[in-house]
């Protein structure tokens, strides 16, 4: 069984499909450790009940980014966390962190990358006027929302959809895929090949 690291800063909607499914037995995880960028996160009322151990850093310690990763690493690396999952964290992962969990830092996006890059995406892509937008669950990497892709699934952009339509279709999706894409990472099917592509057994 892994042991996931869920890094968070909102509302946790993803953070609570990952709990669900571990509970659901449809996950073979554990939740060791929600680590949350901003102490108000509801994200963190939902890890408290479910009874996972918490760590959430001030904004002021991010004035310095590496200082701040350093600290999250070693509480990570003190719960025994084997892959960290980004659940709506909005914070740039660097070094310490892509040093110690090499092609084991998991982010979803609430676009098809490489559209739509950045901490807007669902409004990003409704704003564009584009027809087909979705989510993407990828790889972490020093790149900022360029890793190896593991997942995506389309969402149509319908003539009757408003920017708060959009955004429920967005999520049910990802409260979906986030857990199937993590149960084949914990079942071991995915790898990243030479050329730097994902592979999926
Ligand atoms: C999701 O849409 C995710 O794709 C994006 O941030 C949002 C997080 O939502 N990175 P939640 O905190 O999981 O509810």
């Amino acid at each position: 069984m892994i042991r996931l690291g869920v890094l968070i800063s909102g509302s946790g909607s993803n953070l609570q499909a990952i709990i669900d499914a571990v509970s659901d037995g449809e996950l073979d995880a554990e939740v060791a450790l929600v680590v949350s960028s901003r102490p108000e996160a509801y994200g963190l009322v939902r890890a408290h009940a479910a009874g996972i151990p918490t760590m959430a850093l001030a904004k002021e310690v991010y004035r310095d980014p590496l200082y701040a990763d350093a600290l999250i690493e070693a509480e990570l690396r003190a719960a025994r966390v084997d892959y960290v999952v980004l659940a709506g964290y909005m914070r740039k992962v660097c070094r310490p962190l892509l040093e110690a969990y090499p092609d084991r830092i998991i982010n979803i996006h609430p676009a098809l990358l490489p559209s739509f890059k950045g901490a807007h995406g669902i409004l990003d892509a409704y704003n564009a006027g584009v027809k087909v937008t979705g989510v993407t669950i990828h790889f972490v990497n020093e790149e900022y929302d360029k890793g190896p892709i593991i997942a995506q699934r389309p969402v149509a952009i319908e003539e009757d959809d408003v920017l708060e339509s959009l955004e429920e279709k967005i999520h049910s999706i990802e409260h979906r895929l986030y857990p199937q894409v993590l149960q084949l990472i914990a079942t071991a099917r995915v790898s990243i090949d030479q050329s730097g592509k994902v592979r999926i057994q």
